[in-house]
């Protein structure tokens, strides 16, 4: 079994981001979670693609874009080339998943699907055979700091029991509200890569609390 960490950045002093990224660099964490919001899909506006740039010149850590945006179609392929190993769009967010994800495959980085806390895990399976990773929010998009709800659990068995026969070697990432404390259930439930925001740059010594998650 693959266990991930992905700190995101959005927890990140963005003051001293270069510091907070090479942080990561050194790390345990294989990968850097990149929240980018519109102001639209979610009620928050992050960063776009020059932040990014930046991101990718201070870590050859596998970036992984987690796109808050309506319309990602118009968008992933800048993403790409600003320097996103990972691209993952909202499914409730697009009206053409399949183009999103052609344009996704054809940029050359890795494709991931995404869906909310109140969208059925029902809605990911007729994509599960052309997606690298489903990423399950077990918080409301928008924001880091919030409480895990519990429900997700469920949707990481029925993603995991979903894609069993259509494509084992799909990754399940899930986002918002990981701790130390419910870490290992939520890589139980079957879970390959967790993000963390507040768990890791809320820590006194984030390098440990992501050597902690991985071990748990
Ligand atoms: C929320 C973001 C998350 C967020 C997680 O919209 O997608 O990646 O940064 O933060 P925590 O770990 O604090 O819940
Ligand atoms: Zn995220």
């Amino acid at each position: 079994m693959r266990r991930i960490i992905a700190p995101s950045i959005l927890s990140a002093d963005f003051g001293h981001l270069d510091r907070a990224v090479r942080m990561l660099d050194r790390s345990s964490a294989e990968w850097v979670h990149v929240d980018v919001m519109d102001g639209v899909f979610v009620p928050n506006i992050s960063f776009g693609f020059p932040v990014l740039k930046a991101v990718r010149k201070a870590t050859r850590k596998l970036l992984d874009v987690h796109l808050m945006i309506v319309e990602p179609e118009r968008y992933v392929q800048r993403f790409a080339q600003a320097g996103a190993d990972m691209v993952t769009f909202h499914l409730e967010a697009c009206a053409d998943p399949a183009r999103c994800i052609a344009l996704i495959r054809a940029s050359g980085a890795r494709v991931g699907i995404t869906i909310k806390p109140a969208t059925p895990v029902e809605t990911v399976r007729k994509w599960l055979q052309i997606v690298d990773m489903v990423l399950i929010m077990s918080v409301e998009p928008g924001f880091g700091g919030q409480r895990f709800i519990p429900e997700s659990l469920d949707k990481i068995r029925a993603l995991r029991r979903m894609a069993a026969d259509s494509n084992p070697a799909l990754l399940v990432e899930v986002d918002g509200g990981i701790t130390l404390q419910n870490a290992r259930e939520i890589f139980d439930a079957g879970a390959d890569v967790l993000v963390a925001g507040s768990t890791v740059f809320g820590a006194e010594d984030p390098e440990t609390a992501i050597y902690d998650l991985l071990h748990i």
